[in-house]
């Protein structure tokens, strides 16, 4: 039977504004231009994992305002969401300042991806089972209780501690059988300096030694260990247009490479690759490409 994929994950509608630098405190910027994208950590996670080849069944929640651009690109992206819930709050959204190199701020508002429910999350489940994939990031309410449900179920569970903040401390971690993570994220749960890769990757290996971990490093790559299997993995370098959504596209295609029977190594490449097309091109979801254009 075909293993199947529940992002438990945000949507959110990305504002983008260009600026010519990062608005300072105190100061009133213009913007050069906005534009609206599809969004969200993990929306783009979905949208990665099933045109990385995954069936992918993404829950969360929008409200019953204006999602209709959401819904679309899930489905055109051919990701289930039958198990997507409709609020009556507002959808969340994110409000992103992006510069001319390519790299942005990121301010998020909750909305309806905090208002998820444990009825909502128990009726998910009923429909998955041992040795399906549940992939997590940290933009929802109620993650402590979605592992534990996940665990239960004989899921494999897999963690992007994004965005990082305290409420990561307290999940129960021991239960992750995979993590994507960059050296910020690694550095805040190992306590070891961020500049450190072999420090992290020898921290994380020694707390999680059940786990697979794969730190990405910006320009200098990527790592992946497992015991005593630790691969490494350039980038591939590319004009930067936005950076957004560089690290779900990453994630979609490492796990949705995995499962489609790829071994760790090209996983990573193929990772690599799909996240160098998704920063030479403007926005989150919509950046993402193809397994035709990575594969090549
Ligand atoms: O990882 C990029 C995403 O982070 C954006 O799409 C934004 O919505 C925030 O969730």
């Amino acid at each position: 039977m075909e293993t199947k994929v529940l992002n438990f994950g945000s949507l959110n509608l990305d504002y983008v504004y260009s600026v010519d630098h990062f608005v300072q405190e105190g100061e009133t910027l213009s913007s050069l231009e906005r534009n609206t994208f599809c969004g969200g950590k993990g929306l783009n996670q979905s949208v990665a994992l099933a045109k990385a080849g995954c069936s992918v069944f993404h829950a969360g929640a929008v409200g019953k305002d204006d999602s209709s651009i959401l819904l679309q690109m899930l489905d055109s992206a051919g990701v289930n969401r039958e198990f997507l819930k409709f609020k009556d709050g507002p959808t969340g959204h994110a409000i992103i300042q992006k510069n001319p190199a390519g790299n942005n701020c990121i301010l998020l508002f909750g909305g309806a991806n905090q208002e998820i429910l444990r009825t909502d999350i128990d009726e998910t489940f009923s429909h998955f089972d041992k040795g399906d994939f549940l992939v997590l990031q940290n933009e929802i309410n109620e993650l402590s209780y979605i592992i534990e449900k996940g665990h239960e179920k004989g899921m494999k569970i897999v963690l992007n501690p994004s965005p990082m903040n305290e409420k990561i401390e307290a999940l129960p971690l021991s239960l992750i059988d995979c993590f994507m993570l960059n050296e910020v994220e690694a550095a805040a749960i190992t306590g070891v300096d961020a500049k450190d890769s072999e420090g992290l990757i020898s921290a994380l290996r020694e707390k999680f030694p059940k786990a697979h971990v794969v730190l990405t490093l910006g320009e200098r790559g990527s790592v992946y260990a497992f015991q005593d299997n630790v691969i490494k993995q350039g980038i591939f370098k590319v004009p930067v247009v936005d950076t957004t959504a560089a690290g779900d596209t990453f994630t979609g295609f490492f796990i949705g490479s995995l499962i489609r029977g790829e071994s760790p190594e090209k996983a990573l490449e193929i990772a690599a690759k799909a996240s160098a097309i998704a920063v030479s091109r403007p926005g989150a979801a919509p950046s993402i490409p193809e397994l035709s254009e990575v594969c090549v």
